[in-house]
């Protein structure tokens, strides 16, 4: 915890929270100890993908939580947050007195290869941190969207880089300030300030292995450590490159970063592949029309077989005709996205 939040009984409270989902360039794959990263990652925040939460606190004989996705109660969603809020209770000793019904929706739909755990489980946290803070009135202000992140983290690591717009790092190294228990915005190159990100969904089924499992098959994987070593040494030039403006390195440790993901899931001890046909596919194509056109267009992956095509909205015109004329017939749907500027409260 980054302030104590002990010794207080709970009172009502009620707050609501926009916060967006985001896109890894360097990718968080791996952890140790309590929710930390094996490496530093960083990450562009989204505009559109957003999940709104609506969050009511109120004094409770046990710790009960009720969750309404788009207006249906989702006993599952609810006991995830009630397990996490558990997990608390050495930090917040009165959350098992707390009685928490939220009322949350999306922008994007189910499996469409943006994960709505960034977004959800921020947007629980940021109104978590609003909630301690009424409770705590004297907390210091500056440190508002730090103890969401470290909050967030801890629900979900790739959650706490959202709690910031635009570009966002988490995870020890070799930048001023940075921390495992906490993500940090950082300043890029104006260049690269307003990148585009469209979502080619090649499928919308249900990930056949959840993130959580993912993480815990590196700690067995023979090339865990080298893995590791990759992703810094990745983190070193894309930041760097990020600062310089120079998106052939950003695309190029994009790409590497994507590939490395499935790279590992598949060479696993207990194997698993996300990619279908189709994302190889795509994957060759959008290579294809870089080395023809010399156009900046970039794809990565997070955990699953969907596209992320990155690009610059200086390029967007050409690129963008290629994506709609070349790529939907080999997608369900593309979604296009932005650079956003983080979490609102509503
Ligand atoms: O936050 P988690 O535990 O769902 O892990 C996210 C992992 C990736 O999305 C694959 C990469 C990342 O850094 O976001």
């Amino acid at each position: 915890m980054i302030q104590s939040f002990a010794h207080l009984s709970p009172l009502p409270f009620e707050t609501c929270w926009t916060s967006p989902a985001n896109i890894a360039f360097v990718k968080y794959w791996g952890k140790k100890g309590h929710q930390l990263p094996a490496n530093p990652s960083v990450s562009l925040t989204l505009k559109e993908c957003v999940t709104t939460s609506k969050v009511t606190f109120l004094a409770g004989e046990k710790l009960s939580v009720e969750l309404n996705l788009e207006g249906t109660r989702k006993d599952s969603f609810g006991i995830k947050i009630e397990n996490y809020l558990r997990s608390l209770e050495t930090m917040i000793p009165w959350v098992k007195n707390l009685k928490v019904k939220i009322d949350t929706s999306n922008t994007f739909p189910h499996g469409a290869g943006i994960a709505s755990s960034a977004s959800g489980l921020s947007a629980f946290a940021l109104a978590l941190t609003d909630y301690l803070y009424f409770m705590k009135p004297d907390s210091d202000p500056a440190l508002f969207h730090r103890q969401a992140s470290f909050l967030a983290r801890l629900a979900s690591g790739s959650a706490c880089r959202s709690v910031y717009g635009g570009f966002v790092t988490w995870g020890m190294s070799h930048l001023e300030g940075s921390s495992d228990e906490y993500a940090c915005p950082l300043e890029v190159h104006p260049e690269l300030s307003h990148l585009l990100d469209s979502v080619v969904v090649v499928s919308d089924q249900e990930k056949k292995v959840s993130s959580r499992e993912g993480h815990a098959r590196l700690n067995e994987h023979f090339f865990a450590e080298a893995r590791y070593a990759q992703a810094k040494n990745h983190f070193r030039k894309a930041i760097d490159a990020l600062k310089a403006g120079d998106m052939e390195v950003v695309g190029s440790i994009l790409e590497a970063e994507a590939l490395s993901l499935h790279a590992m899931m598949m060479t696993s001890p207990d194997s698993f592949t996300l990619l279908k046909p189709n994302s190889l596919l795509l994957m060759d194509m959008v290579r294809t029309f870089r080395e023809e056109t010399k156009l900046p267009l970039y794809f990565t992956l997070d955990a699953g077989p969907n596209l992320h095509l990155i690009y610059p909205y200086s390029h967007r015109n050409k690129i963008e005709t290629f994506i709609n004329n070349e790529l939907t017939p080999l997608s369900q749907r593309i979604i296009t996205d932005s650079r956003g500027e983080g979490p609102q409260k509503c």
